[in-house]
């Protein structure tokens, strides 16, 4: 009786942090997601500018950040400003302690700004060949899930206050089947016992990766998140989010308490305002580039990654212009960067090739191309074809793994 009361009362403080919590950092809905290379402080800022209440750091590699380079490492890899809140810094690792010292680290980084930090988050959803090599991400969460369950404990032994909570990111576990979805709604309940406050659900499984994304599931992210109710955690649908009518959509399927976008918010940094400012004019994408590029300037970004921004933004122009196309793909600084987009404006000084954001007919945007036409509209029977092959595949290695781990074979 006396247990079953003290976990009544874990759970009721439990709950009661999470909320409190959230609400301190004011109930956001909007959210830009944890993007390796891009996420980084200038897009993070104009993400902000534009309506995302949260931002995630890129993924941080605990190993990389906790070793002997790791404070090198870090200062490449993060950084942060005031008026970078609230922030929460993702990171990407199995081994608790060295998941610890490597967020040790990141807040002492942070210095001034540290209170920007409110979430420390272990990344469970990253399906790249490197993860499974490095034991984190979506492998870990698929082969280890006590692993991931005793970083998220140690983090929040460590490090959880009233202001800075720790969290999780997670993919539907393979095959995305009805089951496959209860395991992971189970397995999320273990996250949340352990400590997570918050849990972003991604509603694909790992194979459901690049070419073969897909269209997200949010049925499924709907299940975990009922699963979760009893907890009351926190938690963020993501996944196949091109739109603010998206957006209103996945939230009302889901029944989240925010939504997360990743490539649709890389294509049209202003998704989450539908692309208007503070004086209702239209915020177009040559704009979005020219704000991007004096954030990078003034925040110091690496060329790559502001390269890798101004190729999504401005796709329409640069699909119709190869040549400036080109000259973007061999800048060599900001201020090459800023001569395409000039050349641009003299080009097409309307805009007119340029996806129109706020015309849900436009079909010039990078993400409608590249996620929409090309994986969902296009050939969604050579795509699901192709995922179909991709499961089996998987399924044979992981009863394989089985077998040869029932043989105590390592
Ligand atoms: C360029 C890029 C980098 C990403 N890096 C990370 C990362 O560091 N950590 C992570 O958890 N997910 C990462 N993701 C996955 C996204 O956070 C997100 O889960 C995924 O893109 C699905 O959201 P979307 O459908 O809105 O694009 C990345 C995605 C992209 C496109």
């Amino acid at each position: 009786m006396r247990r079953l009361i003290a976990a009544m009362v874990m759970l009721t403080t439990a709950r009661a942090v999470s909320t409190a919590w959230w609400r301190s950092i004011g109930a956001p809905k909007y959210i830009c997601a944890p993007m390796v290379d891009q996420s980084e402080l200038a897009f993070r800022e104009l993400s902000r500018r534009y309506g995302a209440g949260l931002c995630y750091t890129p993924m941080l590699h605990a190993g990389l950040a906790a070793g002997d380079s790791g404070i090198q490492y870090l200062e490449r890899q993060f950084t942060t400003r005031r008026g970078d809140w609230p922030l929460a810094a993702q990171f990407a690792g199995h081994d608790a302690s060295v998941v610890c010292r490597a967020a040790e680290r990141t807040l002492h980084l942070a210095g001034d700004n540290v209170d920007n930090v409110v979430a420390l988050d272990l990344n469970l959803g990253c399906p790249q060949q490197i993860a499974r090599r490095g034991r984190y991400g979506a492998w870990l969460w698929e082969r280890d899930a006590d692993a991931a369950v005793g970083v998220i404990r140690a983090l929040r032994t460590q490090f959880a206050t009233d202001e800075r909570v720790v969290t999780a990111k997670v993919r539907i576990l393979p095959p995305g089947d009805e089951n496959a979805v209860r395991e992971t709604a189970d397995r999320c309940l273990r996250l949340a016992d352990a400590g997570a406050s918050l849990i972003c659900v991604h509603g694909r499984t790992r194979e459901q990766n690049k070419q073969l994304s897909g269209a997200a599931n949010w049925a499924s992210i709907k299940a975990v998140r009922e699963a979760l109710a009893a907890r009351d955690v926190v938690t963020i649908a993501n996944g196949g989010i091109g739109d603010l009518g998206d957006v209103v959509a996945a939230a009302e399927a889901t029944g989240c308490d925010a939504v997360m976008s990743s490539e649709g918010l890389l294509a049209n940094p202003a998704l989450f305002v539908r692309n208007r400012d503070a004086d209702d004019a239209y915020v177009g994408a040559r704009r979005l580039a020219r704000e991007y590029l004096a954030l990078a300037e003034d925040t110091g970004a690496e060329t790559s990654d502001a390269r890798g921004h101004l190729f999504k933004i401005l796709h329409g122009g640069l699909t119709a212009r190869v040549d400036l196309r080109t000259a973007l793909s061999t800048a060599s600084s900001l201020n090459d960067m800023c001569a395409v987009v000039d050349a641009l404006d003299q080009a097409d000084p309307d805009g007119s090739l340029e996806a129109r954001h706020d015309d849900a007919s436009d079909r010039k945007s990078w993400y409608w191309r590249h996620r929409v036409a090309k994986v969902v509209e296009r050939d969604p029977a050579i795509v699901q074809a192709r995922l179909q092959r991709k499961l089996r595949k998987s399924e044979r290695r992981n009863a394989a793994r089985r077998r040869a781990a029932a043989a105590g074979v390592s």
